[in-house]
């Protein structure tokens, strides 16, 4: 199957990095290579510029090997960037100048039906982007009501989350739920007529379950502090998110790092010592522009933050 997978801002993230063609750049999210080919572009080899792709798929990391062949800057790696500090040590590597993360899901991954990402195509239920571990199937299987009812809710904030999750117990009883077609009817049969009529009924319990799977805010929430620690003075730090959880682990984290002191208001003087560790730049998070929301309509809930270490 073609990995086609559109970049996201691609011009926002190119001059987001500030590049500097001799320096040592980390693309944590490689998946189609589509922002690392322009970032490798831009790099010269014989300087010492470096990029270091990295995917926890098994797949992407194979499609980005083939689409960067003809770029000996540019290597790829099976790894999951929470795992960043081990990758570096083992290369030798100190610092890098800069690192991207673009969160979620692949194009490529949710199109390849046997992946079990999509609601819209019949497969295994899997939704494991590393193909190890605990998938979909046995989330849905086995978590308790209550669990289930949690998980949808915190991750997708949908409103019938306890009845989906009381529907799912109640078809498993019958025969396990093997399959996503299978799941996408349990979930649309214990919503009202009028949610049932909504766009996409079972995308946001689907995005839940995937969120669980791949323990997706848990990797983020423990990659940022190691992350931190690995840019080199002036380094910046891109990272695009899709939904509101990710977004607030970002924006909490940058505002953790860009605040100086953390005294109460009412203290004379500092006690705490903490200086500021960077600046975000922009202070806000970037939209993709009009003419990208139109065009790719997956990049309308893109939101890209930009922090620069002191
Ligand atoms: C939105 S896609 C990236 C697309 C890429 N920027 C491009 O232009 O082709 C996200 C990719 O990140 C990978 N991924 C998600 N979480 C990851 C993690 N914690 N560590 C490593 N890769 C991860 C997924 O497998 C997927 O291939
Ligand atoms: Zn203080």
């Amino acid at each position: 199957m073609e990995f086609v997978h559109k970049p996201i801002m691609l011009t926002e993230c190119l001059s987001a990095l500030k590049i500097d063609p001799a320096g040592i750049y980390v693309d944590g999210t490689v998946g189609g290579a589509g922002h690392s080919k322009e970032i490798a572009k831009r790099l010269d080899y014989k300087k010492g510029g470096r990029l270091l792709c990295l995917d926890r798929d098994p797949d992407a990391v194979k499609t980005a090997s083939e689409r960067l062949k003809d770029f000996p800057q540019a290597s790829v790696h099976h790894s999951n960037f929470s795992e960043i500090v081990c990758l570096l040590d083992s290369l030798n590597i100190d610092k890098i100048d800069g690192m991207l993360l673009d969160l979620g899901v692949s194009s490529f991954q949710l199109d390849c039906a046997e992946r079990g990402f999509s609601f819209r195509n019949d497969a295994p239920l899997d939704m494991r982007m590393s193909k190890t571990g605990k998938s979909a199937k046995d989330v849905v299987n086995e978590y308790s009501e209550a669990e289930l009812s949690k998980m949808i809710f915190t991750y997708s904030e949908e409103r019938f989350a306890r009845k989906i999750a009381a529907a799912i117990v109640r078809e498993r009883q019958k025969k396990p739920i093997e399959t996503t077609l299978e799941l996408a009817e349990i979930i649309k049969g214990a919503m009202p007529a009028a949610a049932k009529r909504e766009k996409n009924p079972c995308k946001r319990t689907f995005q839940a379950i995937r969120i669980e799977v791949n323990g997706e805010l848990e990797h983020l929430k423990n990659a940022l502090d190691d992350i931190f620690s690995k840019l080199n003075s002036g380094a910046r730090l891109a990272i695009i998110t899709f939904h509101s959880l990710e977004d607030r682990i970002v924006k909490q984290k940058y505002k953790e790092w860009c605040q100086g002191c953390t005294c109460p208001k009412d203290f004379p003087i500092c006690v705490c010592g903490n200086t500021p560790k960077g600046k975000m730049t922009p202070n806000k998070a970037i939209e993709p522009n009009a003419e990208e929301q139109e065009q790719n309509p997956r990049s309308k809930c893109a939101r890209l933050r930009v922090f620069e270490k002191l």
